[in-house]
């Protein structure tokens, strides 16, 4: 998304807040916004979006400590979808790609059926450019029940039991340093059920209370290679 485009939708989404019992309803359904996180990789420096491999798994945690989002550079633009439909019949505007291609995009990697999501040990879930004997390529595939998501589609389902889209991540892109950032998100959130299902594990790995801790004004972006020491492939 253009600066200025993102601008005017945030607009919207904080006039939402203030909304109260009503702003709550409209959840997932309005951009959410949490606080910024600069995306930069394992030394500290940001990340350039003409850094990033096409058609490779990047991850980085957000809104949460214990949250994994993959960044994906799908080598072409991907154009906003005005009607990504919610398990509740719910829809809500997908703003598309960002970055001068517009190819840029970027989606909570918490699985929409049973929460499945890149781990430091495995990975169910990944980007998949090629094609498989179970899906196409370009896809995000998660191996556990086989959901096919389409991230040029705001993740819509593509098949398998996933009954609605992964929540996209709002990014903001810097044209004059090539630069991005986290903002928010739009779109079903998993993450009440997610820090429920995984509460001794992510207690475990990060301490307690820690993973649910906000990422903080930056958060790495890493390889899912980099990420998590096994991707299963399917
Ligand atoms: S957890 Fe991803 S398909 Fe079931």
């Amino acid at each position: 998304m253009e600066r200025r485009q993102f601008l005017a939708t945030c607009a919207v989404a904080a006039g939402a807040a203030h909304l109260g019992p009503l702003g709550e309803a409209w959840a997932g359904t309005t951009p959410r916004l949490y606080g910024r996180s600069q995306l930069v990789n394992i030394h500290g420096e940001p990340v350039r979006l003409a850094e990033l491999a096409l058609r490779t798994n990047y991850v980085f945690n957000y809104p949460y400590a214990g949250t994994p989002c993959f960044l994906l550079n799908l080598g072409k633009p991907v154009a906003a979808a005005d009607s990504v439909l919610r398990a509740d019949g719910a829809t809500y505007v997908w703003t598309g790609g960002v970055g001068p291609g517009h190819s840029l995009v970027s989606y909570s990697a918490i699985c929409a059926h049973k929460l499945a999501y890149p781990t430091r040990e495995i990975s169910f879930i990944r980007f998949q450019s090629e094609r498989s004997p179970t899906s196409d390529g370009n896809v995000i595939h998660c191996c556990a029940d086989h959901s096919v998501y389409d991230p040029a589609a705001g993740a819509r389902v593509v098949s398998g039991p996933a009954p609605q889209p992964l929540a996209a991540i709002l990014l903001d892109y810097d044209g004059a340093t090539d630069g991005l950032a986290a903002l928010g998100t739009v779109g079903a959130e998993q993450f009440d059920a997610f820090f429920q299902k995984y509460d001794f594990k992510l207690t475990m790995e990060y301490g307690q209370g820690k993973a649910r801790m906000p990422s903080g004004a930056t958060t790495v972006v890493r390889e899912l290679t980099q990420y998590c020491r096994q991707t299963i492939q399917c």
